[in-house]
């Protein structure tokens, strides 16, 4: 199959965010424990942290990494989770529909190390369950405050003389669902949402707060939550899981991520004709790709190719996103929907690990807008198919497949383009989303001179059904290096696989 791509530089769709790609740590199955912490491993570090976690997340490069939560924050106690560990208690915890034990051996100093060790930026999402605004703002006091009060003073007993300077807050998870501890309506929420970040930004003005929203479902808890809370939340969230067993249809779900984003955006410029002019970004600050599993299964995908082209073409549809998401949070990073899954004496990296790596790494600042020409694909639209039923006893969403509609002109081949204005790289990513076909591709560079070379990686496996196993990686990243004389390149990119090419050019901007 053939296809052409045109890659102009003066077509800039807008500037990426330094913290786009970012990852989310939960206390739900074995994520935080013991995928991250667990003291009694032989590879845990001095501090309980398991080391190969660590360095394969360092390799990530998460921007931030949200926490405690998803729905374990609407019930989270930070207080009971700092100070000595012999005084810490374990309780039970309310996340979701399971009985699980909550010891806080690891709370607000271990995440902070935690980010630390792996380079990462903090992100908390505050407890608006059953929480209150109080102790919030003392979580801020706890983590910003540098003066000799009460909670201040109690991190510095911990041997943190300087504040972690925590600078991204997130009222609450999911709040307007019922499976939410503390569920609220918009209206109570939006109340309670100013509360939070009123008493939360006087012991730290210089805070960014991130509201609840939904993008989706119910068209107007976006609206009324920016109207009535605009003047204090700088961000607004969303949270969204795709997927399908079907193959092609599974590429036409991530459409869905554009049509909740195009919502929220529509929303905010909406709301804004009424309002003080500011920037509010949107937070993508749970996605991931999720239609196996349940909570009663761990939450424990087990992702394949296939899973991986999507979540690729996911991560191209975010850059396009460029100039209102200013956060994007992969749910998660271990074990649970993981980037990796972890063993007592093991890690493997999922088939999504690579294409997160890919975009974490290569991509720039500046978001070109590629034209791309190439051959389409059909397959059914879940955009429009009503709210699915949940079913609480097979913990499994019900819907009926043969009534969704059709959806047209889908690109085998999907491409972003950005370019590095520090390094003067330019970086390609294309999914090949052909199960069975290489596509063969003319690149024509407009407005750019390469330098001689240009390094490509490449993510594929033997077919798309190959999942990568503590004992077999059939998923891998392979890399190489090709001359490259002109600005017209020709290239071939297998069947089923991503492909990032790296160039040199001599641009300056
Ligand atoms: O990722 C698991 C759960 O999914 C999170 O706790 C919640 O926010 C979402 O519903």
């Amino acid at each position: 199959m053939k296809a052409h791509i045109i890659i102009d530089f003066s077509r800039c769709a807008g500037r990426k965010s330094k913290r786009l790609f970012g990852s989310f740590i939960e206390h739900v199955h074995q994520c935080v424990y013991p995928g991250i912490f667990d003291a009694k491993s032989h590879l845990a570090d001095e501090d309980g942290f398991r080391k190969d976690v660590i360095e394969e997340t360092k390799k990530l490069k998460p921007a931030t990494i949200r926490w405690p939560g998803g729905n374990f924050s609407s019930w989270y106690r930070w207080k009971n989770g700092i100070g000595p560990k012999e005084n810490r208690k374990t309780e039970i915890s309310y996340a979701d529909d399971i009985i699980r034990e909550e010891n806080h051996l690891f709370g607000t100093n271990e995440y902070i190390k935690f980010c630390r060790k792996t380079e990462s930026t903090p992100y908390i999402t505050v407890n608006a369950g059953d929480g209150t605004p109080r102790e919030a703002a003392e979580w801020v006091e706890y983590c910003n405050y540098n003066g000799e009060t009460l909670y201040s003073n109690l991190r510095r007993e911990t041997g943190e003389t300087r504040p972690f300077g925590v600078k991204y807050w997130e009222i609450g998870n999911e709040i307007y669902g019922d499976w939410q501890i503390g569920a609220k309506k918009a209206s109570q929420y939006s109340r309670i949402l100013v509360e939070f970040s009123k008493a939360m930004k006087r012991i730290d003005p210089s805070i960014k707060i991130v509201a609840v929203g939904m993008g989706k479902h119910d068209p107007d808890w976006d609206r009324i939550i920016l109207d009535s809370a605009w003047n204090y939340i700088d961000g607004i969230s969303v949270h969204t899981y795709i997927g399908r067993h079907g193959y092609l249809d599974a590429f036409g779900q991530v459409l869905t991520i554009a049509d909740h984003l195009r919502k929220m955006e529509d929303d905010i410029i909406r709301i804004s004709q009424q309002k003080q002019p500011k920037k509010i970004f949107l937070a993508l600050s749970e996605f991931g790709v999720w239609y196996r599993k349940g909570h009663k299964d761990n939450l424990d995908e087990i992702y394949n190719l296939k899973d991986a082209l999507v979540f690729a073409s996911i991560l191209n549809l975010l850059l396009r996103f460029c100039r209102s998401l200013e956060f994007t949070h992969q749910s998660m990073l271990v074990n649970c929907l993981g980037l990796l899954r972890t063993k007592q004496d093991g890690l493997v990296r999922q088939t999504i690990y690579y294409p997160f790596m890919l975009f974490s790494n290569l991509t720039g600042d500046m978001v070109l807008a590629p034209d791309v020409f190439c051959e389409s694909f059909s397959c059914r639209d879940y955009r429009y198919f009503p709210w699915p039923t949940f079913d609480v006893k097979k913990d499994n969403f019900q819907m009926d497949e043969s009534k969704i509609p059709l959806i047209h002109n889908l690109p085998y081949l999907d491409v972003s383009s950005t370019y590095d204005t520090k390094s003067g790289q330019l970086c390609v990513i294309t999914v090949n989303r052909h199960p069975e076909k290489d596509i063969n591709c003319k690149i024509e560079l407009h407005n750019i001179k390469i330098k001689n070379y240009a390094d490509a990686f490449v993510v594929n496996g033997p077919d798309v059904d190959a999942i990568n196993d503590y004992d077999n990686e059939r998923i891998k990243m392979e890399q190489y290096q090709e001359k490259v004389k002109t600005e017209n390149l020709q290239w071939n990119f297998p069947a089923h696989s991503i492909t990032a090419i790296k160039i040199q050019t001599r641009n300056q901007k």
